[in-house]
């Protein structure tokens, strides 16, 4: 596809719901007694994975646009699956049902797509298998025999959220307590959602405990902006002259709001207006304009903050001036596709001065930046990220699957193309 340039990106808009509390609010709704009503679904192919797999458990859901409905059977009212349940592209979906099913009275399997199985699932089998689970493999597909669970104290290798969840999900049905202690925080819709359905759970500072819990209570959940795609724009509004972009409703819970951090660091004029809590998570409008942006550092505890934002910061360094520095983001490696590899052949096309690390990547930013046809990898954040790059290069650029943004923004385009007219 041919990456159309704007000259300018002026607007209001509102980006499709947050795609880690859709995730949950399926997955809790599911376990929880009573019925959910969630607003603001991201109708996003990984979130249309996870209804897939509790419908094949047997659950009901009703999905009307951004309204769903589902009717929960309770913690213990899950369904021996007739088929393999399949996650499609998403981490999230095959992670956090690892947790679920571990404890469950029957065996499953999962597989997902080519993505899905190459990225490593030891980091849930793991701690779930010192709970007493047992999954065969380490890749999809996964075996998971169903049995009765015990809990843990585990401490976190590396930050993610799938990854505590997993163990928390598996810790509500395993007898005892299951303590998980993260080394930096990573986002904690999951707390936040168990809190509000009455499991027995607490948080201090980097540690969560759950202990076995009866019955969730079923919550209204309404699900905000996902700040990952609102990243898209913040970036474009910053970058591009003669810019001004409003997104409302933008779900900015702490652990999540890094890339604002960053961009504030960058020099970028970014206001946040309208601050409200909306079924536990904070929300808010974000205005950015037109900036003369320098480079930055972006390292340590920042960095489960804005995982999923890099590929998108990258393009901010690559018109800053001076040198950003990416490290402490080897994590970067194991998503949708290598992201510090992807990033950096894919930059290098445009003439970008960019180098690869082991954990980041270097840039050195200000630099004649040319057109090109890009690669996404199939990579849903590559090819958004691609697309506001597109728009800073002389001369015209292509890419490859400009679908894959249905993963997690299904409107992208039209909603980017909305902001030059
Ligand atoms: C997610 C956690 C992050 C993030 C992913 C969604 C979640 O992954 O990259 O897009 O919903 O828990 P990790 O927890 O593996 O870092």
């Amino acid at each position: 596809m041919d990456i159309k340039k704007i000259k300018f990106a002026r607007g209001i808009l509102t980006v499709p719901g947050d795609k880690s509390i859709s995730h949950r609010a399926v997955m809790l709704g599911s376990l929880a007694s009573g019925t959910t009503e969630i607003t603001g679904f991201l109708q996003g192919a990984d979130c249309l994975s996870t209804i897939d797999c509790f419908r094949n458990m047997g659950i009901n859901i009703d999905v009307n646009g951004e309204n769903v409905t589902v009717r929960g059977n309770g913690l213990y009212g899950l369904k021996k699956p007739e088929m393999t349940l399949y996650t499609g592209n998403s981490g999230t979906t095959t992670r956090l049902l690892c947790g679920i099913l571990s404890a469950q009275p029957f065996d499953t399997e999962i597989t997902g797509d080519a993505s899905i199985c190459k990225r490593p699932m030891g980091r849930v089998t793991k701690p779930l298998s010192l709970m007493g689970a047992r999954i065969d493999n380490e890749y999809c597909p996964l075996y998971i025999h169903g049995t009765q669970l015990h809990g843990i104290d585990y401490k976190m290798p590396v930050a993610s959220a799938q990854v505590k969840t997993a163990i928390l999900l598996a810790g509500l049905y395993a007898d005892g307590e299951t303590i998980v202690r993260e080394t930096e925080k990573s986002r904690d819709h999951t707390e936040l959602m168990l809190g509000a359905m009455g499991a027995d759970i607490s948080v201090n500072g980097l540690d969560v405990t759950v202990r076995k819990t009866d019955s969730l209570s079923s919550v209204k959940a309404d699900v905000p902006g996902d700040i990952s795609s609102a990243a898209f724009f913040m970036v474009l509004g910053a970058v591009m002259p003669n810019s001004e972009i409003t997104i409302r409703n933008v779900g900015i819970n702490p652990t999540r709001t890094g890339i604002i951090d960053v961009l504030r660091d960058m020099g970028a004029d970014l206001s946040i207006e309208n601050v409200r809590i909306s079924a536990g998570e904070s929300v808010a409008d974000i205005t950015v304009k037109s900036s003369a942006l320098r480079g930055a550092t972006v390292e340590g505890a920042i960095i489960p903050r804005l995982i999923d934002e890099l590929p998108v910061i990258a393009v901010a360094a690559a018109v800053a001036d001076g040198e950003t520095v990416i490290k402490d983001a080897a994590e970067l490696k194991v998503k949708e596709t290598n992201r510090i590899r992807a990033v950096v052949d894919e930059f290098k096309k445009c003439g970008i001065d960019i180098t690869e690390t082991d954990d980041g990547m270097i840039i050195r930013g200000g630099k004649a930046i040319r057109g090109a046809d890009f690669k996404t990898y199939g990579d849903h954040r590559m090819a958004m990220s691609l697309t506001v790059l597109a728009q800073l290069a002389d001369g015209g650029s292509t890419i490859d699957d400009a679908e894959c943004v249905n993963i997690s923004y299904p409107g992208f385009f039209e909603n980017f193309y909305s902001l030059g007219k």
